[in-house]
């Protein structure tokens, strides 16, 4: 038998950046995980508990509202105690969280525990695109955006399936707790990463820095070349608050950056995320079974239309994709809203709805799922970039608090047909709002687009080469 040794051309910058590959999925899995775990885990929840439709949305959202404060809390944490100790710091409240859910004796500590989950997840959907974008070499960066939300989305079908797997027995516990393994193996993963070079430059640490770039890419002069870039970068990079105080070009961007991230949430794809078996419980699948496996056949949908994005996004462009999203998405739940309104009651219309379902989230899932990510992190100026993101990385948990804590209300006020109907004038809105002020950021580099921001060209002009 023959053995095929790695042969030693493989350069280190390949293996390297693998495990960093590797160890930011598995940040991005633990977001979808928790994201997507609630959905099943809820009805057997509500039962064990006897909690009222607001408690259910208590137990949901008080995730994102620890999401957001700690995206917030981590943009400083990140500037004082370095990118991998507070990516550390997310990884041991996974495990808090994870732990905390499992064994929780009441709503309280449920509700503590989620919260803690929620923190986890805001670290971790700022710091670990931010420690990618700083570690990866160039060649590979764009694409680690688009394979981060790949990973949520496989997190939030894994849940699912755990869901579906615990739906039998309906034991939520293990649901909840199972995601302790792979936060556990996050942790024990993050310590052997090396710290940024790039926060090591901001701490004057430029010995270490230099260590660290010296192991991650291939040549000296390359470290060095990137060592010279980096030591540029940081002496603009820190003056996120006073530019924006300063410059209306970057309140512009940073407004962008909420507006986009809004635009989001207010699609509808996160409460479908969250409240999937009751979806389908409404759309007439009564049995536990049913509604579960409706759930996997979501999820996986959202997985495998994601490669649509991949695959097209630096071909068609951002804007058309997002065009034709937002327009899925809207005649989606405006069909959907009227199946509601006339009653669902023969297996065909039930099908119907499930198709009109699948095709709504094939719209996400293609367009505003990944593409949000991508243009966030290219429409803000180098010397605010931390800010900017930071901003709309804390505008898209807000929004996903808005809409998690309000479907269930919405449907018990305005009915399943109003709420549906809601999500359709949204994303109608979601076209104009993409016509009016999205740019296209296609084959232009971030320099560019920050020379015609801080030129005072449109919003929707920034990624035009005229400048
Ligand atoms: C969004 C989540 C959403 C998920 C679905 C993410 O990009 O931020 O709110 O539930 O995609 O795949």
């Amino acid at each position: 038998m023959t053995t095929h040794a790695i042969p030693h051309s493989v350069p280190r910058t390949n293996r390297q950046t693998l495990l960093v590959c590797f160890l930011a999925a598995l940040a991005g899995l633990l977001f979808g995980l928790d994201m997507g775990v609630i959905a099943g885990a809820l009805p057997f929840l509500a039962q064990e508990f006897g909690l009222s439709s607001h408690q259910q949305e208590m137990v949901v959202s008080v995730m994102m509202v620890g999401a957001a404060l700690g995206a917030l809390c981590s943009g400083p944490m990140c500037t004082r105690i370095g990118r991998k100790k507070t990516l550390l710091i997310g990884a041991a409240l996974f495990v808090a969280g994870s732990v905390g859910c499992a064994f929780a004796p009441d709503l309280q500590t449920l509700i503590v525990s989620r919260f803690l989950l929620g923190a986890a997840v805001g670290v971790a959907s700022f710091v670990a695109p931010l420690y990618l974008s700083e570690i990866a070499p160039e060649h590979i960066r764009g694409s680690m955006i688009s394979m981060y939300q790949l990973m949520i989305t496989i997190g939030i079908l894994v849940a699912f399936l755990s869901d579906t797997a615990f739906s039998q027995s309906g034991n939520w516990r293990w649901m909840l707790g199972i995601i302790t393994f792979p936060a556990l193996v996050l942790f024990a993963g993050v310590l052997t990463l090396p710290e940024s070079p790039r926060w090591l430059m901001m701490k004057n640490k430029h010995a270490l820095a230099q260590k660290v770039l010296l192991l991650l890419r291939s040549s000296e002069r390359e470290a060095h070349t990137e060592l010279d870039a980096i030591r540029e970068s940081v002496k603009v990079s820190q003056r996120g608050w006073q530019l924006f105080r300063a410059s209306s070009h970057f309140r512009r961007s940073t407004c962008l950056g909420v507006l986009l991230q809004f635009m989001q949430q207010f699609t509808g794809m996160t409460v479908i995320m969250y409240y999937a078996p009751k979806i389908f419980a409404i759309a007439g699948f009564a049995s536990t079974q049913q509604q579960m496996w409706g759930t996997v056949i979501a999820g996986l949908t959202n997985v495998l239309a994601t490669f649509i994005a991949i695959g097209l996004v630096d071909r068609w462009g951002r804007k058309p994709i997002l065009k034709l999203g937002f327009s899925v998405m809207a005649i989606c739940m405006a069909l959907l809203g009227y199946m509601f309104f006339i009653g669902i009651t023969s297996p065909v219309q039930q099908y119907t709805a499930v198709i009109l379902l699948l095709i709504f989230i094939t719209g996400f899932a293609m367009s505003a799922g990944p593409l949000i990510w991508v243009l966030c992190s290219e429409i803000q100026p180098l010397a605010g970039r931390d800010f900017g993101v930071t901003c709309s990385t804390m505008a898209n948990w807000i929004a996903n608090t808005i809409i998690g804590a309000t479907f269930l209300t919405l449907i018990d006020s305005v009915g399943s047909a109003g709420t549906f109907w809601l999500y359709a004038a949204l994303n109608v809105l979601c076209i104009i709002l993409t016509l009016l002020f999205v740019p296209e950021t296609k084959n232009i580099s971030l320099e560019n687009i920050e020379k015609n921001l801080m030129a005072g060209l449109p919003l929707r002009s920034i990624g035009s080469s005229l400048y």
